[in-house]
């Protein structure tokens, strides 16, 4: 086996990913130089959740992914049954249970010019990542930290682009500063959302608030999943300002690597009471149930 790379962090042994129609151990996948996924950040990507061996949310992730390409005017690399058949094999060959599939699909290989053309086959690429659990329950339990940044990226976010260098240095910053996420701030004041997480508030009467799509942001799956659940939870889907979140009584993001995770803190300054409150508490519950009926085996 060849493992001992020097480049880089490598993966533990036994890894497999799938990269344009083979299975291949993860420290030997690589792509040409002249992908356009490597040149111009021209592609796009999807990050789904594995629990016990299932895919969560595997259907609107693949309706995304879809709508990202055809924004993009990027062919699918497969149809959607067989795209899954990878996924699930790519998760079956890494042992997952519990973890993340990550899939991106490239606009191909092609001599560097910026103009795209037609004839060009995109590459999907697909990998998977083992999680602890309990790790993911543990931060959920203590919450986390959010620092905010002025909002800097282009007016396509709805599009899940892998062109994410705002999102990068906006949580490399975070990181810095001891916080887990950053929140993108625009012009207005008024909060758009995470470097990889939708975000929210809730009110002084328990409303959960949360921007609305056609205001520049990603239509987070978690999102989505967890507005159809509320059930009991109010909602107001409308975009709220920093000072609003400062005074909330509660604030939490989404995403489909961490579910509903409550924020304790804005820039230093508390919360609430500065601990996870039952709002998020209930939309996590919600939220996990009805993923789980609609992600079956
Ligand atoms: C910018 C941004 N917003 C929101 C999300 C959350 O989306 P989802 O719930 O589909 O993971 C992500 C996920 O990566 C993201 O990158």
């Amino acid at each position: 086996m060849m493992m001992s790379h020097s480049r880089g962090h490598r993966a533990p042994p036994g890894r497999i990913a799938y990269v344009g129609g083979r299975y291949i151990a993860h420290g030997e996948a690589s792509v040409h130089i002249e992908d356009r996924g490597l040149q111009f950040a021209d592609s796009v990507y999807e990050v789904c959740a594995v629990q016990g061996g299932r895919v969560m949310d595997e259907a609107p992730h693949l309706v995304r992914l879809e709508r990202s390409l055809s924004e993009l005017g990027i062919s699918m690399p497969m149809v959607p049954d067989a795209l899954k058949i990878v996924l699930r094999e790519v998760a079956r060959r890494n042992y997952l249970r519990d973890g993340f599939l990550y899939l991106q699909v490239t606009r191909g290989e092609a001599t560097r010019d910026h103009a795209a053309t037609d004839a060009m086959h995109p590459l999907l690429i697909v990998t998977a990542k083992r999680i602890d659990p309990k790790a993911i329950e543990k931060r959920r339990a203590a919450g986390v930290a959010v620092v905010t940044t002025p909002e800097n990226r282009w007016g396509r976010c709805d599009i899940k682009s892998t062109a994410l260098l705002p999102n990068v240095l906006a949580k490399t910053d975070a990181k810095k500063r001891g916080a887990y996420e950053a929140w993108f701030v625009d012009a207005n004041g008024f909060v758009t959302e995470g470097s990889s997480t939708n975000a929210w508030i809730v009110t002084a009467d328990g409303h959960a608030v949360t921007r609305a799509l056609h205001d520049n942001i990603l239509p987070g799956v978690t999102r989505s999943v967890a507005l159809r659940a509320a059930a009991d939870v109010a909602i107001e889907e409308r975009a709220f300002s920093l000072e609003e979140a400062y005074t909330a009584r509660e604030a939490f993001l989404t995403s489909a690597t961490g579910g509903v995770m409550p924020v304790i803190t804005i820039d230093g300054r508390k919360v609430g009471e500065g601990k996870p409150g039952p709002v998020a508490a209930r939309l996590q519950a919600l939220y996990r149930d009805l993923s789980q009926k609609e992600s079956m085996a």
